[in-house]
């Protein structure tokens, strides 16, 4: 396990030094000390600095920062610093820069501005990197490495285009099964030669209208996003390699973006290749929890429960959105614990010290404009550090234990935004936070997973959206549900292939037997419009009428039972949420979209007949969220509500780490804040509010 090469906890951040003159450097490692902060993540930006032209290197600055670093007891997080071009390379060889979707050529400037299919580009990032690896190989300060940054732009220039044929030829090998796969005969699109196919950029497929990302044709924008993920995890392996083939035992990471449900890359594809996953999060103060809540735990199911690193967090401020209101007092340590509640093994910051100029200068740092200790961001940033060194590897590599998997699939993202459908309102992540939230609500842990994962070790398989069915995917579902398993899946299933070709003969396609339905007819709603959803059987908690929305599907039982009716339309009674029992197992089936109350006492039924019930009762505003290691269980419940919260976790005698007293009984939990309890495993910890 590559994280064991964490000592602790990390606690640090980006620091940008090559922006101030040498005479601070020493202040800084100073502050550093004080604020308990031992990882700092350097050179992300140097390219410029390190490789003032084709044949000079310059890494003097370098070794003095590392050198630095390493007296002052702290680590280094290497970049490599391929985020932004020399303005030299672009000026000499323009073939690095980018070509936006409406054919405009970039020009030098800003950063994360390099091709990923520009040989160039290529060539100088594999050099300059292995030079780096073979200058600080062996070097103590260096823990990990960080490749290029916020990786992911999509480029549509020529280099692009013939890379893409190159890889459609790969992918498909004829012509014929490519345009059986594109459905070329709509309007006219056959394609006779490898070279008639140019990428699907707004001056050809896109459509303008509302949505962005619609193209006329779906399948040829499928094959360029995944060509687009895999380019960028070429370059990225290229630094990866050049990196191990210096340093076999190195931890190489790149820092993942968009908060985790980044749309350009398929991060499940990309994770096998990190050592360690990094995710930069940047929510703003009124962002639900529940939504940093579901990227954590996306990014621990990137690798199968694996810890992962918060990489970049605001200590305070973000500068990028239209307001930036300053995180209020506790949040951002509150915050933090939520991360490390569900995995993660560092808290790291951007950044480390406040730029002085350009765009950055009024982000966020630990250090102040003003330079000194004694600001409220820098002390609380010192109590947070203050904490995590006291709690040292304590809950390194604690795991997650959940009986309830939901389904992520990039592929399906793409393929459900990118037609015309019923509805441009009908977004996957949307989807995919509605049923996080019922469990999240419920305080019921959940894992996320891909289509490769096996299912046999969860009891419940929740796919919303489930569009695009991949092969053999139907039949391993069946199999599972036969086994024993329950599945769950929502209305726009089971309608297309990998290549977003429907299924013919009936939604949902592949799942129809599964399921026990015919889809007959999608009706999408307005977003003002509502139908309602009524209980024709109790189930749990659920009786009487429901708000519902979005679409609406006329369903026709085909073995299914119906639990619920549309309450009006002219599909009034028609099935609106279905049970079907298949093998030993059961899958469930909501032909529509229900309000939050409904699926948080949906969920709760579902789980309580399977014998998966809460952490802990708590009331609403407290997240629960609970780790294992080795026999001992680490209960996290943090308040992120304004007031005073009381929880009771039975008689079971509890130590609290942060605070070290030994709890049982009714605990109270002030305002914004954390407790982490440690229990033995078997001893359970159950209670109520
Ligand atoms: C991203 C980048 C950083 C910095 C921050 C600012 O996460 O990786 O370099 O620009 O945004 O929020
Ligand atoms: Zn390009």
């Amino acid at each position: 396990m590559i994280s064991r090469k964490f000592p602790k906890i990390m606690y640090g951040g980006d620091y940008n030094p090559e922006q101030f003159p040498k005479e601070i450097w020493d202040e800084d490692m100073r502050l550093f000390q004080l604020a308990g902060i031992d990882i700092a993540t350097v050179n992300v930006f140097s390219w410029a600095l390190n490789q003032p032209d084709e044949e000079t290197y310059r890494f003097e600055w370098l070794d003095e920062v590392m050198n630095k670093l390493h007296e002052n007891g702290m680590y280094a997080c290497l970049g490599t610093g391929t985020a932004a071009h020399p303005a030299w390379m672009a000026r000499k060889y323009p073939d690095i820069l980018t070509v936006t979707t409406d054919g405009k050529k970039r020009k030098f400037g800003r950063r994360h501005n390099s091709c990923p299919n520009s040989p160039t580009f290529r060539h100088y990032a594999e050099n300059l990197v292995k030079r780096l690896a073979e200058r600080y190989k062996g070097h103590p300060a260096l823990l990990l490495w960080h490749v290029n940054n916020e990786i992911g732009i999509r480029c549509y220039c020529d280099n692009c285009e013939n890379a893409f044929r190159e890889w459609l030829k790969d992918r498909y090998e004829t012509l014929d099964r490519l345009n059986e796969a594109w459905y070329t005969r709509f309007w006219g699109h056959t394609f006779y030669d490898w070279e008639d196919i140019v990428l699907p950029s707004a001056l050809s497929e896109g459509l303008s209208g509302g949505n962005s990302d619609q193209t006329a044709f779906q399948g040829i924008t499928l094959d360029f996003y995944r060509f687009n993920s895999d380019s960028w995890l070429a370059c990225y392996l290229l630094e990866y390699n050049a990196i191990k083939s210096v340093i076999p035992d190195a931890v190489v990471t790149t820092n993942f973006q968009g908060n985790g449900t980044y749309k350009p890359l398929d991060y499940f594809k990309w994770a096998p290749y990190l050592d360690i996953v990094a995710l930069d999060i940047y929510p703003e103060n009124h962002t639900p929890e529940s939504y940093m809540a579901l990227r954590y735990d996306l990014m621990r199911g990137l690798k199968d429960g694996a810890p992962f690193m918060l990489m970049e967090q605001t200590p305070s401020v973000l500068n990028w959105k239209t307001v930036n209101p300053t995180k209020r007092p506790s949040v951002m340590r509150l915050r933090s614990y939520q991360a490390v509640a569900r995995g993660a093994e560092s808290v790291m910051f951007f950044q480390l010290r406040r730029s002085l100029g350009a765009y950055e200068k009024f982000h966020g740092a630990v250090i102040d404009h003003a330079g000194h200790e004694h600001t409220r961001v820098f002390r609380e940033c010192t109590e947070l550090g203050q904490e995590l060194q006291q709690l040292g590897n304590h809950l390194l590599d604690a795991r997650a234990k959940s009986k309830v998997a939901i389904l992520f699939d990039w592929d399906n993202w793409w393929a459900v935004e990118l037609g015309g459908g019923p509805s441009a309102h009908l977004k996957y992540l949307d989807q995919i936070q509605n049923y996080y939230d019922a469990f999240y609500d419920n305080h019921i842990q959940v894992d996320f997973i891909q289509v490769e994962t096996d299912l046999d070790q969860y009891e419940l398989v929740v796919a919303p959206l489930l569009y695009m069915v991949k092969p053999g995917y139907a039949e391993k579902l069946g199999q599972y549900v036969k086994n024993g398993g329950t599945f769950l899946t929502t209305f726009y299933s089971g309608i297309a292939n990998e290549n977003d070709l429907v299924t013919a003969g009936g939604y949902p396609g592949e799942l129809r037997r599964l399921l026990g339905i015919w889809v007959e007819e999608l009706d999408a709603l307005h977003p003002e419009h509502k139908n309602s959803l009524v209980m024709k059987k109790e189930f749990g908690e659920l009786r009487g009428s429901y708000d519902c929305g979005l679409l609406c599907e006329v369903v026709h039982l085909e073995g299914a039972e119906s639990f619920a009716s549309f309450g009006s339309d002219y599909y009034e009674g028609s099935p609106a949420l279905t049970r079907n029992r298949f093998g030993q197992g059961e899958a469930w089936y909501a032909a529509t979209n229900p309000s939050r109350s409904f699926m948080r006492q949906w969920i709760k039924s579902l789980c309580g007949s399977k014998g998966i019930s809460s952490l802990l009762e708590a009331p609403h505003g407290v997240e629960v969220v609970q780790r294992e290691k080795a026999d001992l269980q680490f209960t996290f419940v943090l308040n992120h509500s304004e007031q005073l919260q009381k929880i009771q976790i039975g008689t079971h005698e509890q130590k609290e780490l942060l605070s070290g007293l030994s709890v049982s009984g009714d605990l109270e939990l002030p305002p914004k804040s954390v407790m982490i309890l440690e229990g033995q495993k078997e001893a359970g910890l159950r209670g109520s509010v």
